[in-house]
């Protein structure tokens, strides 16, 4: 299945569980990144909160998803970035939200993805995001990066974790075919100090 099927099948579905347990802290932001955004669930979500959102993903199509679905004033805080996320550096925002993307990354780009992340993120801001755990059934995929507890929290060593949660589950995936999940939640604050 290619993205373009895959944004097709999860059109106008709900923003990711772990977005919307954030939303629930009532920690309102003023900005952020929805990192890999594809069809846009999360970013339109972001939108119609009221925050600036940079939607980033290599992926041109994933506009022709999103601007359907807003109006003019919430078109005028939203700037995509169409680029291959471990190549560039982000713009300084309050919130990075990652719903399975990060683990899409390359193995040679990881690192630098990691450092950009955290050093995107403003002080009293936040991440969201989830991590595909080394047990997974895609773990073979040489493209894709495989986490483990351990490397998640020394990454964010310098963050508050609010939130961590491991999921192990046979799910059903996109493409209708049963698949062994693991994956890790993450709710992180970079704090003053
Ligand atoms: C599984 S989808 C998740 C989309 C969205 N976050 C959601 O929850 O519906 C992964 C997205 O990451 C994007 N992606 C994968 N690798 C990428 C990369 N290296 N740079 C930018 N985007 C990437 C894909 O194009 C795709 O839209």
């Amino acid at each position: 299945m290619n993205w373009n099927e895959y944004y097709t099948k999860i059109n106008n579905s709900k923003p990711s569980n772990l977005l919307r347990r954030f939303s629930e802290m009532n920690v309102m932001r003023r900005t952020a990144i929805d990192l890999g955004c594809g069809s846009g669930k999360d970013t339109i979500f972001l939108l119609k909160n009221g925050y600036k959102v940079y939607a980033i993903d290599k992926e041109e199509i994933i506009k022709k998803y999103i601007d359907d679905k807003i109006d003019k004033e919430e078109k005028m805080r939203l700037e995509y970035i169409i680029k291959d996320f471990g190549e560039i550096e982000f713009p300084k925002v309050d919130l990075i939200n990652a719903n399975l993307s990060i683990s899409f990354c390359n193995p040679n780009k990881i690192d630098n993805l990691l450092k950009n992340i955290k050093s995107s993120i403003n002080i009293e801001g936040f991440f969201v995001g989830n991590f595909l755990g080394i047990l997974d059934d895609w773990n073979m995929n040489k493209n894709m990066t495989f986490f483990t507890e351990q490397q998640i929290k020394e990454t964010f060593k310098n963050f508050k974790i609010i939130y961590f949660n491991e999921i192990i589950e046979n799910k059903k995936a996109v493409n209708g075919n049963l698949k062994y999940l693991h994956i890790y939640e993450l709710i992180a604050y970079k704090s003053k100090n």
